[in-house]
């Protein structure tokens, strides 16, 4: 379990919306496909009831699985990390995964599991409005892009909503592609920024747009090189 998240982030509990705390407890009295009957908690998210930015994962790990929380085991401590480097407070967005049970052995979620759990994921993304929702890794961006191929996709938008990057895990097993997952969160960051009106140059013109989801077009050079610019 990742230490770092002391008992000073515990008490810093986000504002939570009676229909975030609803449909989270339908998530933990959820018994619609057989991960539940493995399950020591469900992981249905946490964050702010509201929030600019939405990570989504792939499943919880043992770690999580133990303490009903996303990205609190070794893939936490990366995601942590490059949170911070990103300039990103983790109190701040809403974090969870494709589906709110561990899968035995962590293998990836089936088909029929991912379907039967996405009306979670789609009813936290209507509650929490985000500007962006980041797509970490080949299972999210399956789930909600229907294709996959991280290496190539990262960094991309689609549907002016979703952004794809590497997952925590895949960083674990390669360091070099830390730069490019806190790059796209820098992205992220300041494209929720910009689309909340806050942007220090006012501006928002040149960011891209209108790519449909499945666009296959090239990343854009704006996008990648927000990196470094104000929180949100
Ligand atoms: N990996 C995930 O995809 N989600 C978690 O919550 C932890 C590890």
């Amino acid at each position: 379990m990742n230490k770092d998240r002391s008992s000073k982030e515990k008490r810093r509990l986000p504002e939570r919306s009676q229909e975030l705390i609803s449909l989270e407890e339908e998530i933990k009295t959820c018994y619609r496909c057989p991960l539940a009957g493995g399950r020591t908690k469900t992981v249905p998210g946490e964050g702010p009831g509201r929030a600019g930015l939405l990570l989504v994962g792939e499943a919880p790990g043992k770690d999580e699985d133990q303490a009903g929380l996303p990205f609190v085991g070794r893939a936490g401590s990366v995601l942590d990390r490059a949170l911070k480097e990103a300039g990103i407070d983790r109190a701040e967005v809403f974090i969870t995964n494709v589906v709110k049970c561990r899968p035995p052995d962590n293998r990836r979620p089936k088909k029929e599991e991912v379907e039967v759990c996405r009306p979670y994921l789609e009813s936290q993304i209507e509650i929490v409005g985000p500007k962006v929702v980041i797509l970490m890794g080949n299972a999210a961006t399956k789930a909600v892009l229907g294709v996959e191929g991280v290496t190539n996709l990262r960094g991309q938008l689609f549907s002016d909503l979703f952004l794809v990057t590497f997952h925590p895990a895949a960083v674990l097993r390669n360091r070099d592609l830390e730069g490019a997952l806190v790059s796209d969160l820098s992205a992220a960051r300041y494209r929720a920024k910009i689309l909340r009106g806050s942007a220090d140059d006012g501006g928002g013109s040149d960011l891209p747009g209108g790519q449909g989801a499945f666009s296959t077009e090239k990343r854009d050079s704006t996008f990648e090189s927000a990196r470094g610019r104000e929180s949100i």
